[in-house]
């Protein structure tokens, strides 16, 4: 059974929780959901619990392990990040609430993260996305190791649209490769 409490230098990372519907709401202004595929906009309580619940279901069934993303004593929330299982593999994604970014945190929970999908899960390989007007996660996808691989476009439920997103990869020997560097 994996663990599902990770902890880096900075941060812990944790199961989400009913608790957490409150700072989902608040955090997932439009600047965070535009660049995500799931979330609609305007984000309500009603979408924070529904992702929640299918968050716990995923769990039990091994596909979706979602972590919220505190500081180290548990008590701010700062975001979520994530791995769920596609037809290959995992996909990894997270975002941070808008206070809280450029600190490196996503690369620090995005890194643990796609470690615990390594180790843990078995997994031969993860890939992420990010959309074309979002340079930023390029570059935490790239300071994590990931390679690029083609591009696609992908839903994005906030915009209502379809959206052109750059596809980047990394396989079980890539990880190994880089840990071992
Ligand atoms: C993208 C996001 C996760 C980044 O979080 P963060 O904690 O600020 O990321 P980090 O600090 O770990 O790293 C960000 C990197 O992007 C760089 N960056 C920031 N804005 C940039 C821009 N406009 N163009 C290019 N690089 C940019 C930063 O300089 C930093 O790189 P560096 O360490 O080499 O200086 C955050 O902005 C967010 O949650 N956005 C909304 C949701 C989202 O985009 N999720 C990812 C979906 S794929």
């Amino acid at each position: 059974m994996p663990s599902f409490i990770l902890e880096t230098e900075r941060l812990l990372l944790r199961p989400p929780e009913s608790g957490d519907a409150n700072a989902l709401v608040r955090h997932m202004e439009w600047d965070v959901a535009k660049n995500l595929s799931r979330p609609p906009f305007p984000y309500l309580e009603e979408h924070a619990l529904a992702f929640l619940a299918r968050q716990e279901e995923g769990r039990a069934k091994g596909s979706d392990y979602a972590f919220a993303i505190t500081d180290k004593s548990g008590s701010a929330f700062l975001g979520v990040c994530g791995v769920h299982l596609r037809e290959k593999g995992f996909e990894l994604g997270y975002w941070l609430a808008r206070p809280h970014w450029g600190k490196g945190y996503a690369t620090e929970a995005a890194g643990e993260v796609l470690g615990f999908a390594f180790r843990n899960l078995r997994a031969e390989e993860v890939e992420a996305g990010w959309y074309h007007d979002n340079p930023a996660s390029g570059r935490v996808l790239q300071k994590l190791g990931f390679r690029p691989n083609g591009a696609d476009r992908r839903d994005c439920a906030a915009r209502g649209h379809a959206v052109l997103c750059n596809l980047v990869l990394m396989s079980r020997a890539e990880y190994v490769q880089r840990q071992a560097a």
